[in-house]
């Protein structure tokens, strides 16, 4: 194992119920003025609003209404929620909602508490944050990000066509609560793609050095067949709480910085996602879905031991008389092979991207991310996006 230092500062509420059961005392420990931030208004429809808003009325807090944050949340919106959280003397933010909703409440807690451009100082760059931001607590409505237990807020500045993340650890949330009975009413498709998203995550940080054995890529194997099976499960049956609640936990492992312990990651496929949403505001987990096996087919002959362990343990096939080179491509089509059998999208086509200049910028904007198996440079990402079309 490599050295690391671990803190993970987010209290986690786990199960069917624990709103209902915790939300009202845990609040008490904080201000009186909560800004309650949700997005487009899928929790008015489940009844999900109505148990947050019992809770706060029941721990006598004043209700500030911060609606509609969008998926991808913009830089312009984060602003929004700041101006919003000095006007009414905002105490505690509790975001209620998915990775969009998450990310934007974190972005919120820190422009809230600096005097300068959010964007230029902790986005644009990484920053050091020598300030307190305001203090925020999460309930989950769907499953994918991981959000709920790290620091990490991706914000999309329309103008300057740049969506980037950031993780800061005094942004993580004080506490999280999961009911995995909140994300039944979350419709297939974005089940699906978030559960691809979990995947995404454990796959770039299992695709990247140390090499030799260690405890992340054991933990990282166990929650990928978790995730590959519970999707299927949830696929058969979308009221399946059992599959629900091991891919609502799966979710949060995969980004709680466990896994990553040691590792060096990679996410470069995130990286040219990011950026695809920037010029598209396409579906994060959908675009993740079509970028990595083209993305892994590029990079594969790099990282042979660890693309034959993929095919080895988690898609459980057999060498077969199969050269190291052969088993480690029949890990990437299985891959693949999975994405089609889930119902995501293959090819950029199907997200209605066909435009080969705009994946040129695309592209020329994205970064190249250090820990990659492969050198990459802006030419083989270009081919990569140009191969996904
Ligand atoms: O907007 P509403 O009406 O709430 O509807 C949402 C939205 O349309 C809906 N939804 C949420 N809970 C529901 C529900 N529908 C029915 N029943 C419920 N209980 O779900 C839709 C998607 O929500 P969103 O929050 O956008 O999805 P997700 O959680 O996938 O978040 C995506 C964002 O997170 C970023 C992505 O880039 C993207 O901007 N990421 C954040 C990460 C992090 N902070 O660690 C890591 C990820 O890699 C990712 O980049
Ligand atoms: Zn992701």
């Amino acid at each position: 194992m490599n050295n690391f230092i671990f803190e993970n500062d987010t209290k986690v509420y786990f199960g069917k119920g624990c709103v209902k059961e915790y939300l009202s005392s845990v609040l008490s420990h904080y201000g009186k003025t909560v800004m309650l931030a949700y997005g487009g208004g899928a929790i008015k429809k489940n009844g999900i609003y109505d148990e947050i808003v019992e809770a706060l009325t029941a721990a006598e807090k004043t209700v500030v209404e911060f609606a509609g944050i969008m998926a991808n949340p913009t830089y312009a919106k984060v602003l929004e929620g700041a101006a919003r959280v000095r006007e009414k003397g905002v105490d505690f933010i509790l975001g209620v909602g998915g990775g969009s909703v998450m990310d934007c409440c974190k972005a919120v807690s820190l422009a809230a508490r600096y005097e300068g451009d959010i964007w230029n100082d902790f986005w644009e760059r990484a920053g050091i944050v020598d300030l307190e931001p305001l203090p925020l607590g999460f309930v989950v409505t769907v499953t994918g990000t991981g959000s709920e237990c790290n620091g990490g807020a991706v914000i999309t500045n329309e103008e300057r066509k740049i969506k980037t993340g950031r993780d800061y650890p005094a942004c993580n949330a004080k506490f999280a609560m999961l009911d995995p009975v909140y994300t039944m009413t979350v419709p297939l498709r974005q089940t699906v793609s978030g559960g691809f998203d979990i995947l995404s995550h454990i796959m770039e940080t299992y695709f990247s050095e140390p090499n030799e054995d260690n405890v992340s890529d054991n933990i990282s194997e166990a929650l990928m067949k978790s995730v590959i099976h519970n999707l299927r499960e949830v696929i058969k049956n979308p009221k399946d709480y059992t599959a629900r609640s091991n891919l609502m936990w799966a979710a949060t492992m995969a980004e709680n910085r466990i896994i990553k312990l040691g590792k060096r990651c990679d996410f470069q496929c995130h990286q040219m996602e990011h950026q695809l949403g920037a010029y598209t505001d396409c579906n994060h987990g959908e675009g993740l879905a079509v970028l990595h096996p083209v993305y892994y087919r590029h990079i594969y002959k790099d990282g042979l031991p660890k693309f034959i362990r993929f095919a080895e343990n988690v898609w459980n096939i057999p060498r077969e008389g199969m050269s190291d080179e052969e088993l480690a491509k029949s890990g990437v089509e299985s891959l693949a092979m999975f994405i089609a059998e889930i119902g995501l999208p293959t090819t950029l086509t199907e997200l209605g991207i066909t435009d080969e200049a705009l994946l040129g910028k695309v592209a020329d904007s994205c970064n190249i991310a250090p820990g990659s198996y492969k050198k990459m440079t802006a030419e083989e990402i270009r081919q990569i996006l140009k191969e996904s079309i």
